[in-house]
């Protein structure tokens, strides 16, 4: 299973390929990413991974907007709550 490793507080958490973050909150129990609306919408989730970015799945247009606003570059910032685990990840909180 791949597995979740956020750099910043070393909490890391496995689970089967294509869970979504905000599932790994609800029902992992991770609590070191930020989530707020869980929408896209605040940019509170954002975060650096290390490594892949398509390790947390494919990237909407919406999301890279959202990233745009918030004055973070797509193609090395994900929102996390928009996010699926695929394989194995670090990231650093922004
Ligand atoms: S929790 Fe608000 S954008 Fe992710």
């Amino acid at each position: 299973m791949p597995k979740l490793t956020i750099v910043d507080t070393g909490e890391k958490v496995e689970a089967k390929s294509g869970t979504s973050l905000v599932d790994l909150f609800e029902f992992d129990g991770i609590r070191s990413i930020p989530f707020n609306c869980m929408r896209g919408v605040c940019g509170s989730c954002a975060a650096k991974p290390i490594g892949s970015p398509i390790h947390l799945g494919e990237q909407s247009n919406d999301e890279k907007y959202k990233l745009e606003d918030l004055g973070l570059c797509p193609d090395n910032h994900r929102l996390l709550c928009q996010c699926k685990l695929m394989n194995d990840t670090q990231i650093e909180l922004v």
